[in-house]
């Protein structure tokens, strides 16, 4: 049994020592927006925070989330009020299928936290660990300059 602080709510779940937090968020808590892509660490579909740092979920064991703080992409909006983040995304055409967005957004909160959305080459390094099979890529740059300068990393 684990105990996990998700989107600051109190869970206990009992998990299997090997399994990913990507399926407990995913499968027992139904938090279905952040994705399975590859399982791996490859595409970074997962991206969720893990004491406000972005990791991938298919990569972290669940067990060794057990006390901390967990993040996911249904955490960012305040009720119907989409995030910062979130609303460039839409205003910008960040995507187009949508399925590697939630990571996408999650990674994007994470790097103008960071302070690495300076030029739009910057953006790109930091963002590279997303993968966008729709090619989103330069309207995602977009969203995320956009965002930053909105000086409201969230
Ligand atoms: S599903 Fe985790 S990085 Fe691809
Ligand atoms: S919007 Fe389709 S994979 Fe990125």
């Amino acid at each position: 049994m684990i105990a996990l602080n998700v989107n600051g709510q109190p869970k206990q779940v009992d998990v299997e020592p090997d399994t990913p937090l990507l399926w407990v968020l995913r499968d027992s808590l139904e938090l279905t927006g952040t994705k399975y892509g590859c399982g791996v660490a490859q595409c970074g579909a997962c991206t969720v925070h893990l004491d406000g740092r972005r990791v991938n979920a298919c990569l972290v064991l669940a067990a060794s989330a057990d006390g901390h703080e967990v993040t996911t992409i249904e955490g960012l909006a305040a009720g119907d009020e989409l995030s910062t983040v979130q609303r460039a995304f839409i205003d910008h055409d960040g995507f187009q299928c949508g399925f590697c967005t939630p990571g996408q957004v999650m990674s994007a909160v994470a790097l103008i936290k960071e302070g690495h959305a300076g030029s739009d080459a910057e953006i790109r390094e930091w963002m590279s660990g997303n993968l966008c099979r729709c090619s989103a890529y330069p309207q995602i740059v977009e969203a995320v300059k956009a965002a930053a300068a909105a000086g409201d990393a969230v």
